[in-house]
């Protein structure tokens, strides 16, 4: 199976992401390392940590991540209610945190693996923070990283919290121009692909028919992750942005990508966190990403139709 850490910030999508995960035998989940984003490190651990239990998978240890951005002050999330699970409560976590951070996990994950000739797989779901912390501390974590699959960044599409940025970018945006910089590799699901997914309250409803045992947490999860406003969006539903992080890992044939050098905005006032893509070659440098262009999205939703399905059979 593939070894992943899960970088993330539950809320609403981040949940499906990592519900979808969980019953992916594909995947060798060695942790989750929560991070501020959505909410609070402390919400977003909290949330992870009733994820988890959600999701029968109290065995995945939970790192605490960064308390906050590098340099920026924070921001949270403006679609995911007030703990950033929507109007759904979950039971109080028995699970425990454990007592290392995020950041050590995931050095000694990266170095024990760089050491056996393994690499490890990161699937960046909120704000960057962490990993450009343990990149900081020690570059050379690099070797054991396979790439950073990641969910952030808006190219050809406007911003989702400010006209030019999208949202994880923005909550961190020098994090985000040290992952940029590191010379890892890295695929970038932006709005550019995740704005081609969009839950519709007719997908809800399917969901919903074949989650068994979590079917009502997750219908609604997505029930109050649609956006409600045609008028705005063209339709209803909401995009499922991190879902897609792991959608990408187990069909990456429903997936195009193009190469480019990506470059992040964090001095400028106007367009800080925008993400800016290099697509004519301008600068002479060698591409640092794999941007996704287009997704399959019938293709997306019936691999998570069948994913979530697995909850009916437990
Ligand atoms: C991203 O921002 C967060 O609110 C979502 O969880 C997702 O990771 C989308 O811009
Ligand atoms: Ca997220």
């Amino acid at each position: 199976a593939l070894p992943i850490i899960i970088d993330c910030d539950p809320g609403i999508d981040d949940t499906i992401a990592l519900l979808v995960a969980f019953v992916s035998p594909e995947f060798n989940v060695l942790g989750i390392t929560p991070v501020c984003g959505n909410q609070p490190l402390e919400r977003t651990m909290r949330n992870t940590l009733q994820i988890c239990e959600l999701g029968g998978r109290s065995d995945v240890p939970v790192y605490a991540g960064c308390f906050r951005p590098l340099l920026r002050d924070p921001i949270h999330g403006q679609f995911h209610g007030k703990t950033g699970l929507g109007n759904t409560v979950l039971p109080d976590p028995v699970k425990m945190a454990e007592e290392k951070s995020a950041v050590d996990f995931m050095i000694e994950s990266f170095e024990a693996a760089a050491v056996n000739g393994q690499r490890i797989t990161v699937c960046c779901l909120g704000p960057l923070t962490n990993i450009a912390v343990a990149l900081r501390m020690k570059p050379t974590i690099a070797h054991g990283i396979e790439r950073v699959v990641m969910m952030g960044g808006a190219y050809r599409e406007p911003g989702n919290r400010t006209m030019t940025s999208e949202f994880n970018v923005l909550a961190d945006p020098h994090a985000a121009h040290i992952v940029f910089s590191s010379g890892i590799p890295i695929v970038a699901l932006a709005l550019d692909a995740t704005h081609q997914v969009i839950l519709t309250p007719s997908h809800v409803t399917r969901f919903a028919a074949v989650s068994g045992r979590i079917s009502k947490p997750l219908s609604e999860l997505m029930a109050f992750w649609d956006r409600n406003d045609v008028r705005r969006y063209g339709s209803r539903g909401g995009p499922l942005h991190d879902p897609l992080v792991i959608a990408y890992l187990l069909a990456p044939q429903l997936f195009e990508a193009q190469k480019a050098r990506v470059f992040v905005e964090h001095e400028s006032e106007l367009c800080m966190g925008q993400t800016i893509a290099d697509w004519y070659g301008k600068s002479g440098l060698e591409p640092n990403a794999d941007i996704i262009v287009k997704v399959n999205a019938d293709g997306v939703i019936d691999l998570f139709l069948d994913r979530l399905s697995r909850y009916a059979q437990e």
